[in-house]
């Protein structure tokens, strides 16, 4: 079962993804991991673990699509079963989204359908919230608004802030990402599905 990553960041979703593998949790093999930004840490860390790493700026295209097109084009010549967007942080257009569409999943701290987009966690505590978590959804053209697979959840604890909140949530994160992409591979869980079955499915 072969995974696409796209990242932009720091990339300790895709560490744990690999982890999992590496350690037999998840029954797939991560096949290249692309990204918009050249020199994020998600791309040495898949380096490291000599892994095609592949950055496509978007400087110098005209359009969303034109980078999307380049970017994509690159994903799909590995031929990914499914694409898995750890902490890829520029909107994807519609041609691209719709490309793939159901096999791109995407983790988002929030329970969504609360708090779609960007700073999420300072939003749930001006929100006065009192639960957190976060959410594994299908990609669709509408940001952060695909089917949710999955969900994890915790408290708001009284004087937390965003950067607790955030390192409280990431170890969560983690352990229910690999957990959906096991569960894909695995075809027990099915990313066309609004309603997915995880009765005793440890998250
Ligand atoms: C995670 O919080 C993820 O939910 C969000 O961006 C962050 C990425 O972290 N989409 P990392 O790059 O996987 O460490």
């Amino acid at each position: 079962f072969r995974i696409a990553v796209l990242a932009s960041g720091r990339g300790s979703n895709l560490r744990a993804l690999l982890d999992a593998i590496a350690g037999g949790r998840v029954h797939a093999g991560v096949v290249g991991v692309f990204s918009d930004r050249p020199g994020c840490r998600a791309l040495d860390l898949a380096r490291a673990a000599g892994l095609p790493a592949v950055a496509v700026s978007p400087r110098g295209f005209a359009s969303r699509a034109a980078h999307d097109e380049a970017l994509f084009s690159e994903v799909a010549a590995v031929q990914p079963d499914l694409i898995v967007c750890a902490g890829y942080l520029r909107i994807i257009g519609e041609d691209a989204v719709r490309r793939f569409m159901p096999r791109m999943i995407n983790i988002h701290p929030s329970l969504l359908p609360h708090h779609p987009g960007l700073d999420t966690h300072a939003r749930v505590l001006a929100a006065g919230d009192r639960e957190h978590g976060a959410s594994v959804h299908v990609v669709i053209p509408a940001l952060d608004a695909g089917p949710v697979l999955a969900q994890v959840r915790i408290a708001v604890r009284p004087g937390d802030d965003p950067a607790s909140l955030a390192a409280r949530l990431l170890p969560r994160e983690h352990a229910l990402l690999s957990a959906c992409v096991g569960l894909i591979a695995e075809g027990r869980l099915q990313p066309d599905t609004e309603c997915p079955r995880l009765d005793g499915v440890p998250l």
